[in-house]
């Protein structure tokens, strides 16, 4: 989970590393590093600890080289030090960049030493060069060397490689872990994302698992894991060069929580076509779906909770949502024809895409992936894919890719329902919704300064409790989930029917109490519940949509959603909730786009 740029050309590229790992530093910022070909015919590297920032204040303003590559890193194996960040580099020739595990390193290494080499890191990655290196050493040509080296590696990876004999070439080679050539004119470029190359070329090549490449300034050359040449194609991206620009906003969160009318919007029309909803799927499996299975990590996960409740009291269909970590090593019972849906915003998250990697074994119906990144590995390994159209999400917290997956899935729900001969009032009711969701998403977040005030009072607490009852209830649990990463404020949400199994106990007068709350049918429940935190001195702040009657629930902090109840009240009851999360995170000074100890996209286990 770290971020990977090269360039071979016939200008000076450090500019052009340094900007690319500014665009990838939302993958991991822990260290960064560069290794570049000089003039003077030596390998130059230097790596820092910090951020890219960090790198750049270090690096000398004269270094300029034609051919390089460079690193931001995210901690796997070995603490974030020097000697741990990339690139590595074994006898003075060679150099590489890593993003992924190889898992037989401590074999690998033990077998390396005895031959000689000297490791200076912690890392898994140190031996890759090594491998490298003794290839080279040996004689092969640096392509052979390469997959000579790969052939050894168990795990994932994606590399770059530079070698002091080879001036004007990069080596790259992946499994499991992204790697996009950029194709420009008369230069080449490698990097783990698209968005990090779109200032200098628009032309893109998506590698696959397996392919081994070779870029110089003229050429372009993609082989098999066996040296068979492969044609892989060119894309032209559609990510604007600003895609990485906070234009005026002061960070990505806020821009990104801002966006979202618009990528609901633009969600909305990708799916809809005429009467048709998600007509890329096809009719006769969505009538055959019988259960539904979804997979997900973290944000993704509460999307895929959310729809548990859409899908079973719309569409009919039973449907069980897990934890992808947990899934990946359970042995489930999968009913007959049941759709496995996996919901990533990256496409690169390891531990889904694991689980997804079963589900030919396990036997399901088909795999339908809901994504925000096109040409990712998860859209690659699904049967059916039904993309987000969030655009380039760069802060860390995820924010617009929730609610555009909200989206997809009430688009799914409805085409599941309306395919499966259900209720056709109840799937118009469903677009109608829809259709109003991106004007009351502007609404909603129009309301920003009473949320503000509201931030002042919980940034001064250690914890924070959220309670959620129905599809409220992982609301609740993102809710809580954005507010401890960007603020590092304790916080735990709980079905509020819970409390007085447990939590209740943790209530006094210093605990704020944070609760989405709709005008539906379990408000009166919920009202219940929350009497039970007031009458312990609780401190609770309702975020109640427009049917909640506030006069009847005096000494309780209402805060009022301008939507009414529907459909979609999900997709807006979140919104108060991450901006309630960025603003306490403001207030306490940290990095919310790039939290402690988290990256955006988990390519590791
Ligand atoms: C939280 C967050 C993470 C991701 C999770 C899955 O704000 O961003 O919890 O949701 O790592 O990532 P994707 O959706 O890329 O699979």
């Amino acid at each position: 989970m770290c971020g990977i740029v090269a360039a071979c050309a016939e200008r000076n590229i450090i500019p052009i590393l340094i900007d690319g790992l500014r665009r990838l530093e939302y993958r991991g910022y822990d260290s960064a590093g560069l290794a570049c070909l000089p003039a003077d015919g030596q390998l130059h590297h230097q790596a820092e600890v910090g951020k890219v920032a960090d790198l750049v204040a270090a690096l000398d303003e004269k270094l300029a080289a034609p051919t390089g590559i460079a690193h931001t890193r995210w901690a796997t194996h070995g603490s974030p030090t020097r000697a741990n960040a990339h690139p590595h580099v074994s006898s003075d020739r060679v150099a590489v960049v890593h993003n992924g595990i190889i898992e037989n390193f401590e074999s690998l290494r033990e077998e390396l030493q005895a031959d000689g080499y000297t490791f200076r890191s912690e890392t898994d990655t140190e031996v890759i060069v090594h491998l490298l290196d003794r290839a080279l050493a040996a004689g092969q040509e640096p392509l052979e060397a390469l997959r000579a080296t790969c052939k050894r590696l168990e795990g994932a990876y994606a590399i770059a490689a530079i070698m002091r004999d080879q001036p004007g070439r990069v080596l790259g080679a992946r499994l499991g872990s992204p790697l996009v050539v950029g194709v420009g004119v008369g230069e080449h470029f490698l990097a783990s994302d698209a968005a990090a190359l779109v200032p200098v070329t628009q032309q893109m090549m998506f590698l696959e698992d397996g392919d081994l490449v070779e870029i110089t300034r003229k050429q372009v050359k993609v082989h098999s894991q066996d040296l068979t040449p492969v044609q892989r194609k060119v894309r032209i991206s559609s990510l604007p060069a600003d895609a990485v620009d906070k234009g005026p906003y002061r960070h990505f969160m806020e821009k990104e929580i801002h966006e979202q009318p618009e990528a609901i919007a633009t969600t909305l029309n990708a799916h809809l076509e005429g009467t048709r909803i998600c007509p890329s799927l096809d009719r006769s499996l969505l009538k055959r779906v019988r259960a539904v299975h979804i997979i997900a990590c973290g944000t993704s996960f509460h999307a895929g909770l959310v729809a548990r409740y859409w899908i079973e009291s719309m569409a009919g269909v039973p449907v069980s949502v897990e934890v992808a970590s947990e899934y990946r090593y359970r042995r489930p019972a999968i009913p007959d024809d049941t759709l496995l849906i996996a919901i990533s915003q990256s496409g690169e998250t390891a531990d889904t895409l694991a689980a997804l990697g079963r589900s030919e074994e396990l036997g399901y119906l088909a795999t339908l992936g809901i994504c925000n990144v096109p040409e990712s590995a998860l859209t690659r390994q699904c049967d059916h894919v039904l993309m987000t159209r969030a655009g380039l999400e760069v802060g860390v917290a995820s924010t617009k890719a929730f609610t555009t997956q909200l989206t997809v899935l009430l688009l799914f729900t409805a085409a599941l329902t309306k395919a499966r001969g259900g209720d056709a009032r109840l799937v118009h009711k469903m677009l109608e919704d829809l259709g109003h969701a991106p004007q009351q998403a502007r609404e909603v977040l129009a309301m920003d300064d009473r949320v503000q005030a509201i931030a002042e009072e919980i940034a001064e607490k250690p914890h924070a409790l959220f309670l959620g009852r129905g599809i409220e209830y992982p609301i609740a649990m993102e809710g809580a989930l954005k507010l401890k990463e960007v603020s590092y404020i304790h916080a735990e949400a709980y079905a509020a029917g819970e409390l007085k199994h447990g939590p209740l106990a943790l209530v006094d007068d210093t605990l704020p109490v944070i609760v989405p709350a709709s005008s539906n049918a379990l408000l009166a429940k919920l009202v219940s519940n929350l009497q039970e935190v007031r009458a312990r001195g609780g401190r609770l702040y309702v975020f109640a949509d427009r049917g909640v009657d506030m006069a009847a629930h005096p000494r309780v902090e209402i805060i009022e959603v301008p939507a009414p109840h529907s459909l979609i009240s999900p997709i807006l009851q979140i919104l108060p909730l991450q901006f309630l999360a960025y603003y306490v995170g403001v207030l306490k000074g940290t990095d919310v786009d790039q939290p402690r100890n988290l990256a955006k996209s988990v390519t590791v286990e």
